[in-house]
């Protein structure tokens, strides 16, 4: 922290000192806290503006296009490191020796399978519920077969229920495809790695052997290491107001779960499958570009722009490069969405309306297409989102709850009636 500080000037007030704090990378913040003292409060509507805390997991320069896991850049971990490894990163803020990887790797493979009756619980929905309707349920389910090992304010509680549920979130996800179309559940295996489990409880059955494709499993793992966390973000930030309750790390997962199926965040790699094959053909994408810079039409390009990055999302960089490579390796190098979304990139990163407001492509521009490919039904992509992102939510739960930290309570400005009496029915006009 410095001893800089702001001097914000009110008439007939005398002014009031706001501390600013420096942090080790990016903008100085403004402490205003001292304004409730003076009657006052903040207002900044979607926190556009607004740090609503202190972390050392992430760190995110928008107009650079830079993303640090505990100060590594995402290229580097995505090219060199795995999935694993990065959970391991996330939560303990160092990169494992090899020791300390290996052991992390075991723990998960002894926590992969769910509790039997979990399965009953899935019985409950319909066959065409939406994975994520189901993983909302599920998830917070977990809490029920844990809630007596679960003191937050245990060190060694908060590790085992980060492992649990790293471990458990592919098997729930492929339980949640499996049930959709009507297939048994495939129990996890201890012989196969993160992403090849889960390419195997989603596509292995139990009539004959399943071989997981290498490629396949390398790219499935690159998904998931490039969604693992990304700062104070919506669903990010549901976790840590709840986890702020005191409620336990299931029901806070869950909560994250939640937040991230809007077609404004997790859900738009979704959106974008959908809306690719919408657009049909490359013909149409002028039509749709239209449409996305048309104030009247509540049509956006799914898939592109950003609340922090005014420059390229350094993820769908990766992913593209990515796509590239399962694609080829499947022989669908023509793939007609591939197609289609390249010549929509091109577009739209060359039309003035998109360069004004820099809108760049994002991570789930291009994740999709790969996760098509690979034969995952869009239903799932943001599953397989959430599926990522649960090292991130969980690293920032046990950094709020391993410090001291307060309720979160947002206030507002309010603008409805001032107290009036109540009016008895036959005085109604
Ligand atoms: C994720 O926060 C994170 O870190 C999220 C995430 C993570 O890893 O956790 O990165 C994951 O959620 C990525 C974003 C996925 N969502 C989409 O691809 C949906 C399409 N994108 C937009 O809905 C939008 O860009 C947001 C929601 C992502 C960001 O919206 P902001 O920051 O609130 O910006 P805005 O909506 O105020 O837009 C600024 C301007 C507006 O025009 P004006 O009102 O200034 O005239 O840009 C326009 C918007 O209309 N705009 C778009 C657009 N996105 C913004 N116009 C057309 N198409 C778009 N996609």
């Amino acid at each position: 922290m410095t001893d800089k500080k702001a001097r914000l000037a009110l008439e007939g007030k005398d002014p009031i000192d706001l501390p600013i704090h420096s942090g080790t990378l990016g903008p100085d913040v403004v402490d205003v806290s001292p304004l409730l003292a003076n009657g006052l409060f903040t207002y900044d509507p979607g926190f556009v503006a607004t740090a609503a805390c202190e972390s050392r997991i992430t760190f995110i320069d928008g107009d650079k296009g830079v993303l640090l896991h505990r100060g590594y850049p995402i290229e580097q971990l995505a090219e060199q490191s795995d999935h694993l490894e990065t959970c391991y990163l996330l939560l303990n803020g160092e990169l494992p020796n090899a020791r300390q990887k290996a052991e992390f790797a075991e723990r998960i493979t002894r926590h992969t399978m769910v509790h039997d009756q979990i399965t009953t619980f899935f019985k409950g929905f319909r066959r065409d519920a939406h994975p994520m309707a189901i993983m909302c349920g599920v998830v917070g389910a977990l809490s029920a077969f844990y809630h007596d090992s679960l003191d937050i304010n245990d060190p060694r509680h908060r590790e085992t229920s980060a492992i649990r549920l790293i471990a458990k979130m592919p098997t729930l996800a492929a339980m949640t495809y499996k049930y959709s179309i009507g297939q048994p559940f495939m129990y996890p295996r201890n012989d196969l790695n993160y992403a090849e489990n889960f390419l195997y409880m989603m596509f292995g059955t139990p009539c004959e052997e399943f071989k997981v494709n290498p490629v396949l499993a390398r790219a499935m793992d690159r998904i998931f290491l490039l969604h693992a966390d990304h700062e104070q973000n919506a669903s990010t930030s549901t976790v840590r107001l709840s986890g702020s309750t005191g409620a336990n790390p299931f029901a806070c997962i869950s909560a994250g779960i939640a937040a991230l199926w809007g077609p404004s965040h997790g859900g738009a790699n979704e959106a974008v499958l959908n809306m690719l094959e919408e657009i049909g053909d490359v013909s149409r994408i002028p039509e749709f570009v239209n449409r996305a810079k048309d104030k009247n039409d509540p049509f956006r390009l799914m898939g592109f722009g950003h609340r922090v990055y005014k420059n390229f999302d350094p993820r769908a960089k990766v992913m593209k490069q990515a796509a590239d490579e399962v694609l080829s390796e499947l022989g669908l190098e023509n793939d007609p969405l591939l197609k289609i979304a390249k010549e929509l990139e091109r577009i739209a990163l060359e039309d003035p309306y998109f360069i004004e407001k820099k809108l760049y492509p994002n991570v789930d521009f291009y994740s999709g297409i790969i996760l098509k490919a690979i034969g995952i039904p869009t239903s799932m992509f943001t599953v397989i989102f959430a599926l990522g992102r649960t090292p991130g939510w969980i690293a920032h739960w046990n950094e709020m709850i391993s410090n001291p930290y307060k309720i979160g309570r947002p206030r507002q400005l309010y603008t409805g009636p001032v107290r009036r009496d109540f009016q008895p029915l036959d005085q109604r006009s």
